[in-house]
């Protein structure tokens, strides 16, 4: 039986198409991928993310919205109800509880990162009219991280325009947003790579990427390529589910994700061929960039570069673009609960924010008054990234898969995945139910022990 969606609908495949590409690429693609590549070795963590995200990331994705359409309620209330019908442990809606403290914490980063974005497009829109030019990268990126007061201030501006979309809705809000900023993304990135082309060295770009050296994997580079497919794909927090919850029914689930995922690994190794020729062009070595990588090494190049200045603005509003779309899929499951839960939904909208917020101050702290603060090697931001990224989205994960492989009624599959042909399903069920279990255990226990 067809239960009626209450948040909305997307209007079309195609609009839900452009949703789901919108929450997978963002700040994951364009700044995290190229600085893990950079910091984890290149083509080896580059294998290793490609082999998770086919045999782990793809099967995961296409449970996640299977549930979500059949449930057609935000994560939390969608799973308690299967458990009744199933008669299934009350404790697997755990996996939503789990999905939205993940969320929380991911936006919490997210929009800090998601600020500076905004701060770079705006020096660059400065720069037409007459602004001082960023003559020195380094610094200026370093003297941003130093100022809690900014970084705070674009944080909250980010938050604000993510709230603002998401309190309008699935329709009025999430689907228009996304119409028109996904396909311009797309041709900047490509014009990018252009430019990286130019500068002669796409070539050793492309070897720093493709060539493993096997000797550079360890656990924390499993563990790292891991979380970053998960990360990558929205998955393990229930972004995704979400998104299913609102996809008509008539739409064939397993093709539909092919595609996101598709665009999404397009996305993440376009970046990388269009950033790493421009790195090594300035003389900076790829490899171990940090979080600051493509915000010290592409300003170089758009600064020496005719017309960098317009391409430096064009970047960065795309990647303000790319972090909005996601960020809204990170808000989103949280507010859906609170809407269920009796709240309007821009309150709902509103107070999550607020505490994502609030929450992102940690953030912001650890590049200047907490930044002594370190933890298992890590700052603090680093260390809410290994939570939540690497930690809680792949269990989150595990459990999916484990719930929609063996707990899930064969009905109810087969229901929702009408029209994959029989060998597909299978394989498919059986890389849930036995093979992505164990390759996130393997790799979470590794990491652990
Ligand atoms: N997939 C997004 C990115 O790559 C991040 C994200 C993670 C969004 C989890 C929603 C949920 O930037
Ligand atoms: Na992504």
């Amino acid at each position: 039986m067809e239960k009626t969606p209450i948040h909305g609908m997307w209007s079309s495949r195609l609009a839900f198409i452009l949703a789901a590409t919108g929450s997978a690429v963002g700040l994951g693609n364009i700044w995290r991928f190229p600085y893990l590549a950079s910091d984890n070795g290149g083509g080896a963590f580059v294998l290793v993310y490609l082999g998770c995200i086919f045999f782990v990331g793809l099967p995961v994705l296409i449970a996640e919205i299977l549930i979500g359409r059949h449930g057609r309620r935000s994560p939390i209330t969608a799973l308690a109800q299967i458990t009744r019908e199933t008669g299934a442990p009350r404790a697997w809606a755990g996996i939503g509880w789990i999905g939205i403290v993940a969320g929380v914490l991911i936006l919490s980063f997210y929009s800090v990162v998601g600020g500076w974005t905004l701060r770079y497009a705006w020096l660059y829109l400065s720069q037409l009219f007459g602004g001082p030019a960023i003559l020195d990268p380094a610094a200026s990126f370093g003297a941003m991280l130093a100022d809690p007061a900014a970084l705070a201030l674009w944080h909250a501006l980010f938050m604000a325009v993510t709230v603002g979309v998401v309190a309008l809705g699935v329709e009025k809000g999430l689907e228009r947003a996304v119409r028109f900023l996904m396909p311009a993304l797309f041709l900047t990135l490509l014009l990018l790579v252009g430019y990286g082309a130019t500068t002669g060295h796409l070539g050793q770009a492309a070897s720093f990427l493709f060539r493993p050296d096997w000797s550079k994997v360890d656990s924390g580079v499993l563990v790292a390529a891991m979380g970053q497919a998960f990360f990558t794909l929205s998955l393990g927090m229930c972004a995704m589910m979400t998104y299913g919850a609102y996809l008509p029914a008539k739409v064939s689930i397993p093709r539909t994700v092919a595609i996101v995922a598709v665009c999404d690994t397009t996305v993440a190794l376009l970046a990388g061929l269009a950033i790493f020729p421009i790195v090594i062009s300035f003389g900076i070595s790829p490899e171990g960039g940090g979080p600051g990588l493509i915000f010290t090494s592409l300003p170089l190049a758009f600064e020496a570069m005719p017309g960098g200045i317009v391409y430096g603005l064009a970047f960065f509003a795309l990647l303000f673009v790319a972090a909005w779309t996601s960020s809204i899929s990170l808000l989103e499951p949280a507010t859906a609960y609170m809407v269920e839960r009796g709240r309007s939904r821009r309150s709902a909208a509103l107070m999550m924010a607020g505490l994502c917020w609030a929450l992102g101050l940690v953030t912001v702290f650890s590049f200047n008054i907490w930044s002594h603060v370190r933890m298992l090697d890590r700052d603090l931001m680093g260390l809410i990234e290994l939570v939540a990224n690497d930690i809680m989205l792949p269990l989150g994960g595990l459990l999916i898969a484990l719930f929609a492989g063996w707990v899930l009624k064969d009905s109810i599959l087969r229901e929702q995945l009408a029209g994959m042909p029989a060998w597909g399903f299978t394989v498919w069920r059986w890389l849930l139910r036995v093979l992505c279990p164990l390759l996130v255990l393997a790799v979470l226990l590794n990491a652990l022990l």
